[in-house]
Protein backbone atom coordinates (compact mmCIF):
# COMPACT_ATOMS: atom_id res chain seq x y z
CA UNK A 1 0.00 0.00 0.00
CA UNK A 2 1.02 3.90 -0.84
CA UNK A 3 1.14 4.89 2.55
CA UNK A 4 1.71 9.08 1.73
CA UNK A 5 -1.96 11.03 2.08
CA UNK A 6 -3.36 8.32 4.18
CA UNK A 7 -4.64 8.52 7.38
CA UNK A 8 -3.38 6.44 9.98
CA UNK A 9 -4.28 5.69 14.18
CA UNK A 10 -1.89 4.99 16.53
CA UNK A 11 -2.53 3.75 20.22
CA UNK A 12 0.18 4.29 22.82
CA UNK A 13 1.09 7.12 20.60
CA UNK A 14 2.65 9.25 23.87
CA UNK A 15 5.46 7.06 24.16
CA UNK A 16 7.80 4.61 22.90
CA UNK A 17 6.92 3.05 19.80
CA UNK A 18 3.78 4.63 19.41
CA UNK A 19 5.18 7.58 19.37
CA UNK A 20 8.32 6.56 16.82
CA UNK A 21 5.42 5.30 14.39
CA UNK A 22 3.34 8.63 14.84
CA UNK A 23 6.53 11.02 13.78
CA UNK A 24 7.43 8.77 10.69
CA UNK A 25 3.79 8.55 9.87
CA UNK A 26 3.83 11.98 9.54
CA UNK A 27 7.08 12.24 8.02
CA UNK A 28 5.88 9.99 5.00
CA UNK A 29 3.17 12.36 4.69
CA UNK A 30 0.36 10.65 6.33
CA UNK A 31 -2.77 12.02 8.33
CA UNK A 32 -1.97 10.96 12.29
CA UNK A 33 -4.68 10.41 14.94
CA UNK A 34 -2.35 9.96 18.23
CA UNK A 35 -4.14 7.94 21.33
CA UNK A 36 -3.03 7.54 24.17
CA UNK A 37 -4.42 7.37 28.08
CA UNK A 38 -1.71 9.23 29.06
CA UNK A 39 -3.06 12.58 28.62
CA UNK A 40 -0.56 15.14 29.11
CA UNK A 41 2.63 13.56 27.89
CA UNK A 42 0.10 13.02 24.66
CA UNK A 43 -0.97 16.68 24.73
CA UNK A 44 2.77 17.32 24.94
CA UNK A 45 4.12 14.83 22.38
CA UNK A 46 1.47 15.89 20.04
CA UNK A 47 2.32 19.95 20.19
CA UNK A 48 5.39 18.40 19.31
CA UNK A 49 5.47 16.82 16.43
CA UNK A 50 2.81 18.95 15.05
CA UNK A 51 4.18 20.88 11.89
CA UNK A 52 0.94 23.14 11.49
CA UNK A 53 0.08 21.19 8.39
CA UNK A 54 -3.72 19.76 9.78
CA UNK A 55 -2.30 16.66 9.60
CA UNK A 56 -2.22 15.71 13.38
CA UNK A 57 -4.92 14.90 15.97
CA UNK A 58 -4.40 13.76 19.50
CA UNK A 59 -7.17 11.99 20.85
CA UNK A 60 -7.29 10.38 24.59
CA UNK A 61 -8.56 6.93 24.84
CA UNK A 62 -8.02 3.84 27.08
CA UNK A 63 -7.97 1.34 24.43
CA UNK A 64 -9.43 -1.19 27.64
CA UNK A 65 -13.07 0.64 26.82
CA UNK A 66 -14.36 -0.13 23.65
CA UNK A 67 -16.65 3.20 23.96
CA UNK A 68 -13.84 5.19 24.23
CA UNK A 69 -12.45 3.07 21.16
CA UNK A 70 -15.26 3.63 19.36
CA UNK A 71 -15.05 7.20 19.96
CA UNK A 72 -11.83 7.29 18.73
CA UNK A 73 -13.34 6.02 15.60
CA UNK A 74 -15.78 8.61 15.15
CA UNK A 75 -13.36 11.01 16.28
CA UNK A 76 -10.49 10.17 13.27
CA UNK A 77 -13.68 10.01 10.55
CA UNK A 78 -14.91 13.53 11.81
CA UNK A 79 -11.21 14.78 11.37
CA UNK A 80 -10.22 12.86 8.65
CA UNK A 81 -12.45 10.95 6.61
CA UNK A 82 -11.52 7.70 6.23
CA UNK A 83 -8.46 5.42 7.95
CA UNK A 84 -6.24 3.76 6.42
CA UNK A 85 -3.85 1.87 8.65
CA UNK A 86 -4.44 1.08 12.58
CA UNK A 87 -1.66 0.39 15.00
CA UNK A 88 -2.80 -1.46 18.42
CA UNK A 89 0.42 -0.78 20.16
CA UNK A 90 -0.89 0.20 23.46
CA UNK A 91 0.58 -2.22 25.76
CA UNK A 92 1.64 -2.27 29.78
CA UNK A 93 4.33 -5.01 30.91
CA UNK A 94 3.27 -5.11 34.82
CA UNK A 95 5.89 -7.87 35.74
CA UNK A 96 5.09 -10.71 38.18
CA UNK A 97 6.19 -14.11 38.79
CA UNK A 98 2.79 -15.94 37.82
CA UNK A 99 2.15 -17.50 41.65
CA UNK A 100 1.76 -13.45 42.49
CA UNK A 101 -0.27 -11.83 39.67
CA UNK A 102 -3.62 -11.27 41.45
CA UNK A 103 -7.09 -11.10 39.64
CA UNK A 104 -6.61 -7.08 39.36
CA UNK A 105 -3.40 -7.27 37.91
CA UNK A 106 -4.63 -9.89 35.14
CA UNK A 107 -7.52 -8.02 34.21
CA UNK A 108 -5.68 -4.87 33.70
CA UNK A 109 -3.48 -6.31 31.41
CA UNK A 110 -5.28 -8.32 29.56
CA UNK A 111 -7.99 -5.34 29.08
CA UNK A 112 -5.15 -3.43 27.49
CA UNK A 113 -2.76 -5.88 25.83
CA UNK A 114 -5.00 -8.07 24.22
CA UNK A 115 -8.93 -6.63 24.53
CA UNK A 116 -7.25 -2.92 23.51
CA UNK A 117 -6.32 -5.23 20.43
CA UNK A 118 -9.75 -6.99 19.62
CA UNK A 119 -11.75 -3.14 20.50
CA UNK A 120 -9.69 -1.49 17.72
CA UNK A 121 -9.98 -4.08 15.41
CA UNK A 122 -13.80 -4.38 15.92
CA UNK A 123 -13.78 -0.76 15.63
CA UNK A 124 -12.10 -0.04 12.58
CA UNK A 125 -11.47 -2.71 10.32
CA UNK A 126 -14.65 -3.05 9.30
CA UNK A 127 -14.69 0.47 7.76
CA UNK A 128 -11.38 -0.69 5.86
CA UNK A 129 -13.11 -3.61 4.56
CA UNK A 130 -15.65 -1.72 3.17
CA UNK A 131 -13.41 0.94 1.52
CA UNK A 132 -11.48 -2.05 -0.09
CA UNK A 133 -8.03 -0.98 1.28
CA UNK A 134 -6.27 -1.11 4.82
CA UNK A 135 -3.52 -2.06 7.32
CA UNK A 136 -3.98 -3.19 10.54
CA UNK A 137 -0.39 -3.47 12.46
CA UNK A 138 -0.45 -5.41 16.11
CA UNK A 139 2.13 -4.96 18.22
CA UNK A 140 2.29 -8.35 20.24
CA UNK A 141 6.28 -8.58 21.32
CA UNK A 142 8.89 -11.73 21.17
CA UNK A 143 7.35 -12.85 24.19
CA UNK A 144 4.49 -13.30 22.32
CA UNK A 145 6.53 -16.43 20.44
CA UNK A 146 8.93 -17.46 22.93
CA UNK A 147 8.14 -17.93 26.64
CA UNK A 148 10.17 -15.70 29.58
CA UNK A 149 9.78 -16.41 33.34
CA UNK A 150 8.59 -13.45 35.31
CA UNK A 151 6.43 -11.59 32.58
CA UNK A 152 3.91 -14.65 33.03
CA UNK A 153 0.52 -12.56 32.26
CA UNK A 154 2.09 -10.37 29.55
CA UNK A 155 3.49 -13.71 27.69
CA UNK A 156 0.03 -14.94 28.05
CA UNK A 157 -1.43 -11.48 26.50
CA UNK A 158 1.35 -11.08 23.84
CA UNK A 159 0.77 -14.94 22.55
CA UNK A 160 -3.02 -14.32 22.31
CA UNK A 161 -2.30 -11.32 20.33
CA UNK A 162 -0.30 -13.18 17.78
CA UNK A 163 -3.08 -15.80 17.64
CA UNK A 164 -5.43 -13.31 17.14
CA UNK A 165 -3.29 -11.48 14.51
CA UNK A 166 -3.04 -14.72 12.59
CA UNK A 167 -6.51 -15.44 12.74
CA UNK A 168 -7.36 -11.72 11.32
CA UNK A 169 -4.72 -12.20 8.29
CA UNK A 170 -6.72 -15.36 7.37
CA UNK A 171 -10.79 -13.88 7.81
CA UNK A 172 -8.86 -10.54 6.14
CA UNK A 173 -7.39 -12.59 2.70
CA UNK A 174 -8.43 -11.22 -0.05
CA UNK A 175 -10.49 -8.17 1.54
CA UNK A 176 -7.51 -5.37 0.20
CA UNK A 177 -6.73 -5.27 4.48
CA UNK A 178 -3.12 -6.42 5.42
CA UNK A 179 -2.42 -7.41 9.06
CA UNK A 180 1.32 -7.27 10.34
CA UNK A 181 2.18 -8.45 13.93
CA UNK A 182 5.12 -6.75 15.56
CA UNK A 183 6.90 -9.16 17.17
CA UNK A 184 10.18 -6.89 18.69
CA UNK A 185 12.60 -7.73 21.45
CA UNK A 186 13.82 -5.57 23.87
CA UNK A 187 13.32 -1.34 22.54
CA UNK A 188 14.49 1.52 24.46
CA UNK A 189 10.95 2.51 25.88
CA UNK A 190 9.25 3.21 28.59
CA UNK A 191 8.04 -0.09 29.00
CA UNK A 192 9.43 -1.29 31.96
CA UNK A 193 7.62 1.84 33.90
CA UNK A 194 3.73 0.71 32.96
CA UNK A 195 2.55 0.84 36.62
CA UNK A 196 2.99 4.66 35.49
CA UNK A 197 -0.69 3.71 33.92
CA UNK A 198 -2.23 1.46 36.09
CA UNK A 199 -5.31 1.86 37.87
CA UNK A 200 -4.35 2.98 41.02
CA UNK A 201 -6.87 0.93 43.33
CA UNK A 202 -4.03 -2.28 42.04
CA UNK A 203 -1.95 -0.66 44.40
CA UNK A 204 1.25 -1.33 42.15
CA UNK A 205 4.18 0.33 43.33
CA UNK A 206 5.00 3.19 40.96
CA UNK A 207 7.69 2.73 38.10
CA UNK A 208 10.39 0.30 37.91
CA UNK A 209 7.07 -2.29 37.20
CA UNK A 210 9.08 -5.19 37.15
CA UNK A 211 12.86 -6.21 37.80
CA UNK A 212 14.52 -4.34 34.98
CA UNK A 213 18.16 -5.91 36.17
CA UNK A 214 17.04 -9.83 35.43
CA UNK A 215 15.14 -8.89 32.87
CA UNK A 216 18.14 -6.90 30.81
CA UNK A 217 20.51 -10.07 31.78
CA UNK A 218 17.86 -12.23 30.51
CA UNK A 219 17.42 -10.59 27.19
CA UNK A 220 21.21 -8.97 26.89
CA UNK A 221 21.32 -7.81 23.89
CA UNK A 222 20.95 -3.91 22.54
CA UNK A 223 18.09 -2.22 22.26
CA UNK A 224 16.52 -0.77 19.22
CA UNK A 225 15.33 2.28 18.97
CA UNK A 226 11.30 3.03 18.09
CA UNK A 227 12.48 5.12 15.24
CA UNK A 228 14.38 1.77 14.02
CA UNK A 229 11.25 0.09 14.60
CA UNK A 230 8.66 2.57 13.12
CA UNK A 231 11.11 2.43 10.01
CA UNK A 232 10.85 -1.62 9.90
CA UNK A 233 6.65 -1.41 10.60
CA UNK A 234 6.31 0.82 7.45
CA UNK A 235 8.29 -1.31 5.21
CA UNK A 236 6.21 -4.35 5.93
CA UNK A 237 3.04 -2.16 5.50
CA UNK A 238 4.31 -1.03 2.31
CA UNK A 239 4.93 -4.77 1.18
CA UNK A 240 1.71 -6.25 3.06
CA UNK A 241 4.28 -8.35 5.22
CA UNK A 242 2.56 -10.20 8.14
CA UNK A 243 5.32 -11.18 10.28
CA UNK A 244 7.52 -8.19 11.70
CA UNK A 245 10.78 -9.35 13.79
CA UNK A 246 13.09 -6.92 14.80
CA UNK A 247 16.00 -8.88 16.37
CA UNK A 248 17.86 -11.70 14.43
CA UNK A 249 18.09 -13.33 18.25
CA UNK A 250 14.44 -13.53 17.75
CA UNK A 251 14.69 -16.42 14.98
CA UNK A 252 17.17 -18.19 16.94
CA UNK A 253 14.96 -18.70 20.18
CA UNK A 254 12.21 -19.38 17.85
CA UNK A 255 14.23 -22.04 16.32
CA UNK A 256 15.07 -23.45 19.84
CA UNK A 257 11.09 -23.56 20.39
CA UNK A 258 9.83 -24.87 17.61
CA UNK A 259 12.00 -27.65 18.10
CA UNK A 260 11.28 -27.83 21.90
CA UNK A 261 7.98 -28.73 20.81
CA UNK A 262 8.50 -30.90 17.54
CA UNK A 263 10.09 -33.00 20.35
CA UNK A 264 7.80 -33.01 22.90
CA UNK A 265 10.50 -31.24 25.35
CA UNK A 266 9.53 -29.41 27.83
CA UNK A 267 10.23 -25.31 26.98
CA UNK A 268 13.67 -24.14 27.46
CA UNK A 269 14.93 -20.89 28.93
CA UNK A 270 15.60 -18.57 25.87
CA UNK A 271 18.88 -18.83 24.25
CA UNK A 272 21.36 -15.70 25.29
CA UNK A 273 21.91 -13.21 22.67
N1 LIG B 1 9.88 -1.82 24.67
C1 LIG B 1 10.03 -3.10 24.40
O1 LIG B 1 11.11 -3.67 24.64
C2 LIG B 1 8.90 -3.87 23.78
C3 LIG B 1 9.19 -5.14 23.27
C4 LIG B 1 8.14 -5.87 22.70
C5 LIG B 1 6.88 -5.32 22.62
N2 LIG B 1 6.63 -4.09 23.14
C6 LIG B 1 5.27 -3.57 23.04
O2 LIG B 1 5.31 -2.32 22.40
C7 LIG B 1 4.11 -1.59 22.72
C8 LIG B 1 4.45 -0.15 23.04
O3 LIG B 1 5.17 -0.13 24.27
P1 LIG B 1 6.49 0.73 24.47
O4 LIG B 1 7.61 -0.23 24.63
O5 LIG B 1 6.59 1.80 23.48
O6 LIG B 1 6.22 1.31 25.96
P2 LIG B 1 5.88 2.79 26.47
O7 LIG B 1 5.49 2.60 27.89
O8 LIG B 1 7.02 3.69 26.17
O9 LIG B 1 4.63 3.22 25.59
C9 LIG B 1 3.37 2.62 25.76
C10 LIG B 1 2.30 3.68 25.59
O10 LIG B 1 1.02 3.04 25.77
C11 LIG B 1 0.20 3.90 26.56
N3 LIG B 1 -0.87 3.16 27.22
C12 LIG B 1 -0.78 2.35 28.31
N4 LIG B 1 -2.00 1.91 28.66
C13 LIG B 1 -2.87 2.42 27.75
C14 LIG B 1 -4.27 2.32 27.58
N5 LIG B 1 -5.04 1.61 28.43
N6 LIG B 1 -4.85 2.97 26.53
C15 LIG B 1 -4.09 3.73 25.70
N7 LIG B 1 -2.77 3.88 25.82
C16 LIG B 1 -2.16 3.23 26.84
C17 LIG B 1 1.18 4.52 27.55
O11 LIG B 1 0.66 5.69 28.15
C18 LIG B 1 2.39 4.78 26.66
O12 LIG B 1 2.31 6.05 26.06
C19 LIG B 1 3.45 -2.37 23.85
O13 LIG B 1 2.38 -3.13 23.35
C20 LIG B 1 4.56 -3.28 24.35
O14 LIG B 1 4.05 -4.44 24.96
C21 LIG B 1 7.62 -3.35 23.71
Amino acid sequence: MDIAGRVAVVTGAASGIGLGLAGRFLAEGMSVVMADVEREALEREASRLDDGSGRLRAVPCDVGDPEQVARLRDETLAAFGAVHVLCNNAGVAGGRPLLKTRPALWRWIVDVNLLGVAYGIQAFAPLMVAQGVGHVVNTASEAGLIPAPLVGAYCATKYAVVGLSESLALELENTGVGVSCLCPELVSTRIFESTRNAPPALGLPQPPSIPIDQIAQLMNTTALSPDDVAGRVVDAIRENRFWIITHDVTHRRLRQRNADLEQGRSPSHPVQA
